[in-house]
């Protein structure tokens, strides 16, 4: 779908391709939630009419969202979105390990979000342990850390289903296997995953899971934690009894809403979706490799999602890259991050070996359910010359 700048003349045709970044609200998704911020505005744990209605809408948003998952309605605990549930998984089933009388030790991946890794140090400063498994240069967990660690049966292992930068996805179902085998609970990080490929949390044994709604058509601030066996998470924040206390606090009803109805939204339109999609995508990278035939496209041999193409471009900066793309109306992103002024490398890129001086030059472009050929079109005419120009500007600078 065409979005322009009308703030430019003549109105500049945008494209936004960062939608590994967040997603436009969906339509269907505004309307459903609208009337729980007007006729249904209760408080769902109130036992009066006004509280009844908000409750129904509660009960409706856990439905569709465990029906997109096929799991059960009351294994559903909603969140402030992504972050929040991969803190609740790790922090909590550490938390719960203790009450249990077993050691605080969590294992997660080198290429997870920050939102599991910061919890994992979280972990640490609470007195526990971590354990950071690395990855192959595809970025697939590596299987005989995975088997070492088992051994001393960890809390929790968490392994993102998709991972946010360059798109790989892991065997869950052989992961799966291995923790259950060793009596360990696994969860995942699905925000990349969900609505893009099918979940069966069933085959990849998986006990926790989380997702976000601004990454399926649903607005900012709400996604949820799938927990199929309470035992093994405690709440990490502590109020009233709301979500079993799993999860106290007054409900977002109307974020839950919105969060179900993408949910469903998603569920349905999932076959269509990663077929339209895996053909853009690889009509996409077929036609960057021609353009520019020394960039790198990462995760390529490897199962990786329908929605997202990570490149390194030798000899350009990702900084830059950005910034010429978004004057020529494009939207992306860059797999590196300013900290404190310094330009580091994505922590992802180094961990699959990626050269720091190509993990530097990397940007990230993500599709969504409205991208269409269009919009690929305007990218693949615009990029030659771009990494031309930012290439000859880096030589300028002596930085290439
Ligand atoms: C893999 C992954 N996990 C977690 C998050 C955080 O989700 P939220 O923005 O809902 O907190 C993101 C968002 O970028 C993500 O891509």
């Amino acid at each position: 779908m065409p979005h322009t700048h009308a703030a430019t003349f003549p109105p500049m045709e945008l494209t936004y391709l960062d939608h590994s970044a967040t997603t436009p609200v969906r339509p269907d998704v505004l309307e459903a939630m609208l009337p729980y911020f007007s006729s249904s505005w209760g408080n769902p744990s109130s036992s009066h009419r006004f509280g009844r209605a908000a409750r129904a809408g509660l009960e409706l948003a856990k439905r569709e969202t465990a029906g997109a998952l096929g799991v059960e309605p009351n294994q559903v605990i909603f969140t402030s979105g992504g972050t929040e549930a991969d803190n609740l998984a790790l922090i909590g089933a550490a938390l719960a390990a203790r009450a249990h009388g077993r050691p605080m030790h969590v294992v997660t991946t080198a290429i997870e979000h920050k939102a599991a890794l910061a919890s994992c140090h979280a972990v640490v400063a609470l007195g526990g342990k971590e354990t950071i498994l690395g990855v192959d240069a595809d970025g697939i967990v590596r299987f005989d850390e995975l088997d070492a660690v088992l051994k001393e049966r960890p809390a929790l292992v968490s392994v993102m289903w998709v991972n946010n930068e360059v798109g790989v996805v892991q065997p869950m179902v052989e992961i799966g296997a291995r923790c259950r085998a060793a009596g360990v609970p696994l969860h995942s990080d699905a925000v990349q995953a969900f609505g893009k490929l099918p979940i069966d949390m069933n085959a990849a044994g998986c006990t926790l899971l989380s997702i976000s709604g601004h990454k399926i058509g649903a607005p900012k601030g709400i996604g949820a934690l799938i927990v199929r066996d309470r035992k093994i998470v405690e709440a990490i924040i502590h109020g009233g009894g709301q979500q079993y206390g799993i999860r106290p606090g007054t409900e977002n009803v109307a974020g839950a809403v919105a969060l179900g109805r993408a949910a469903l939204i998603a569920r349905r339109e999932l076959d269509d979706h990663v077929i339209r999609l895996t053909a853009l995508r690889n009509e996409l990278v077929a036609r960057l490799t021609a353009a520019v035939t020394d960039i790198v496209v990462h995760a390529q041999n490897v199962p990786h999602a329908p929605h997202i193409v990570s490149v390194s471009i030798p000899g350009a900066e990702s900084e830059a890259l950005l910034m010429h793309f978004d004057l020529a109306g494009i939207a992306c992103s860059g797999g590196s991050a300013c900290n404190t002024g310094a330009v580091e490398p994505s922590h992802v890129l180094v961990a699959m070996g990626v050269e720091r001086s190509l993990a530097l030059g990397t940007i990230r472009f993500s599709l969504g359910h409205e991208t269409t050929a269009a919009d690929l079109n305007r990218l693949t005419e615009a990029f030659p010359g771009i990494v031309e120009r930012v290439r000859q500007l880096s030589v300028a600078l002596g930085r290439a």
